[in-house]
């Protein structure tokens, strides 16, 4: 295939490390779109590239420009943590190169490059809804406890001027390293302390630490409830979690029960090519940011230059396995709806079983 009918995807992902399990699902999920949907869009053959960024964001601002000036890809995508976003989104500015942000969460990335386009969510989008939930559940007093970055701040912040606004109170706000953590002198700290409930927020990956720690330390039994956003009891991890899980109820825009044909579809077709691995968040983050990219290239003709790629990202309007979502045209960042969702068990597997849904969520952390 001649050069010039090549379309080049350079996709940076955590495949080592912390954040493996990121780079799993959004890899799996790319290569299930791209199953699905053929390597031919607009006469262009499409090329994934894969390169590991071991989540360190040094590593991905170096990836991203090898890949820019050597493989002269048409859109850099991925990016597995908030750190590896914005280390690369200056590249992508003075590239003029979409990226097309497929798992970070944190607000203010689609604001640290006008080439950013986001398919995964964030978090003050997925946290306030819980804090509404809360006080009409009896929980009045919370503790948080955030990995201490990004998003874990913005999560700690939205959340707390939510469950203020309507009369509750953060009692203490807690925040662990990001690398490494041990929470286990947080988890003592939260039981001396006995609020309602604890209020969580650790990336994708770091959940069944927490969830086993919690249940050690027997919080449940002493009355405190835990809640948190999604992320806590990710579907890639969910399952092995235990009863102790049960009952657990977080807000987030996916979760792989979603009871939708087309989501049902999704789960199905992406763990029979992967072994029975159940998607979560970010395979669907990766799945329609996908489809984000070959939906350009269809408008712009098979025409790979980054500004038209950019323009026909803008405003797109699609049924995602997770719901209706579109891409704002002002802030490039998702709307979608969000769920509330408590853990049991369907089929003898522990699923996050949504009960209710807020329609058409933008990101309330945006400030412009
Ligand atoms: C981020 C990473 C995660 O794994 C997650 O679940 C949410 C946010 C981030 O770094 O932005």
């Amino acid at each position: 295939v001649a050069q010039d009918n090549v379309f080049k995807i350079g996709l940076i992902l955590p495949m080592t490390g912390q954040q493996a399990t990121t780079g799993r699902q959004i890899e799996a999920a790319a290569r299930l779109y791209m199953a699905q949907n053929g390597d031919t869009v607009a006469g262009k053959k499409v090329q994934l590239i894969i390169k590991d960024d071991t989540s360190l964001p040094d590593v991905t601002r170096r990836l991203a420009q090898e890949l820019v000036v050597n493989e002269k890809v048409n859109v850099l995508a991925g990016m597995g943590i908030t750190p590896s976003a914005m280390a690369t989104a200056p590249l992508a500015t003075q590239s003029k190169t979409p990226l097309v942000v497929m798992a970070a969460a944190t607000s203010s990335i689609t604001e640290a490059s006008p080439y950013v386009v986001r398919t995964s969510f964030t978090l003050p989008q997925v946290s306030v809804a819980l804090a509404d939930w809360a006080p009409k559940n009896g929980i009045k007093k919370v503790v948080t406890l955030v990995s201490d970055y990004g998003p874990g701040i913005d999560a700690e912040k939205f959340f707390n001027q939510r469950l203020t606004f309507n009369g509750g109170q953060v009692t203490e706000a807690l925040r662990v390293p990001l690398r490494n953590p041990d929470f286990a002198p947080f988890l003592q700290k939260v039981r001396d302390a006995k609020p309602d409930a604890l209020f969580v927020f650790v990336p994708s990956g770091a959940g069944a630490a927490v969830m086993k720690q919690f249940l050690e330390r027997g919080m449940d039994k002493a009355g405190i409830k835990l809640i948190g956003t999604g992320d806590v009891t990710d579907d890639d991890q969910l399952n092995d979690m235990g009863d102790g899980a049960l009952g657990v109820v977080t807000s987030h825009h996916y979760s792989a029960a979603h009871p939708s044909p087309m989501n049902k579809k999704f789960v199905e077709a992406f763990e029979k090519a992967n072994k029975g691995l159940r998607p979560n968040f970010m395979a669907v983050g990766g799945y329609d940011g996908m489809r984000v990219i070959y939906e350009a290239l269809k408008t712009t003709k098979g025409a790979g230059g980054g500004d038209a790629l950019l323009a026909a990202m803008k405003g797109q309007i699609f049924e995602s396995p997770r719901g209706k979502v579109f891409i704002d045209a002002q802030t490039r960042d998702i709307v979608q709806d969000v769920y509330l969702r408590k853990v049991e068990r369907v089929n003898g597997q522990l699923y996050n079983v949504e009960f209710d849904v807020i329609k058409d969520v933008k990101d309330p952390g945006k400030t412009k």
